[in-house]
């Protein structure tokens, strides 16, 4: 029998439909895959990627931002909850809350964002309709290692979408979609591998390991 893999245990962070969040179900499916999502957290009741947890009997957690009296006690909830299931990494996929410079700090290196955009351009809301706008003929999308600055990081990987001059924001926003849900578990397998390193502001191949003494 071949040993089990060791899997990284992850959480994924979502507020709405978690389309990601399936992609990464789906990927984990496989017990190859070398990260298995533990948690689900969702900061909406009526998300509908919960169902996707659900149906693939993840746990989840729901904390809502009205039972806190402010941001850093909803993001401390948040933490012990990821605790709590012993998580190591922590992949955002559509949570639709900016989180607090502290639980950034907390989870530095180990909080992974998914942009609908090819960063540095198009940080923030309505990316689609944006590109449209600014005339960019390459739209695409970025997974990130998150930093206190929104949408900013190092980044580990991004696909590009050429732009058709047809293009509304919504069909643009598609296709970069149907990209996201490829780009985000082969990202997340590379993390969990520990294929890398970060210099600066880079995600860089690994070191070769050092060779055994003697
Ligand atoms: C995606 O476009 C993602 O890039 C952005 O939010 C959206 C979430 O979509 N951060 P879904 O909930 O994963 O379907």
């Amino acid at each position: 029998m071949t040993p089990a893999v060791r899997r990284l245990p992850v959480a994924v962070m979502i507020s709405g439909r978690g389309s990601n969040l399936a992609a990464l179900i789906a990927a984990a499916a496989d017990p190859a895959f070398p990260a298995e999502i533990a948690l689900v957290v969702s900061d909406r009741a009526d998300a509908g990627g919960l169902a996707h947890a659900a149906g693939a009997r993840i746990a989840t957690a729901i904390v809502e931002r009205r039972f806190y009296p402010d941001k850093a006690a909803f993001d401390a909830a948040i933490t012990a909850r990821l605790e709590q299931a012993g998580v190591a990494l922590v992949c955002l996929a559509g949570f639709m809350r900016v989180l607090s410079d502290a639980f950034v700090a907390h989870w530095h290196d180990r909080l992974i964002n998914i942009h609908p955009s090819l960063l540095p351009a198009f940080p923030g809301l309505d990316t689609h309709a944006r590109a449209l706008a600014a005339g960019v003929r390459v739209h695409g999308c970025t997974v990130h290692f998150v930093r206190a600055e929104v949408d900013s990081g190092p980044i580990v990987a991004q696909a590009a979408v050429p732009v058709q001059d047809d293009d509304t924001a919504e069909s643009l926003a598609a296709r970069v979609l149907a990209e996201e849900h490829r780009l985000y578990p082969a990202a997340l397998a590379r993390i969990a591998s520990r294929r890398f390193r970060i210099d600066g502001n880079r995600v860089l191949a690994a070191a070769p390991a050092a060779p055994a003494p003697g």
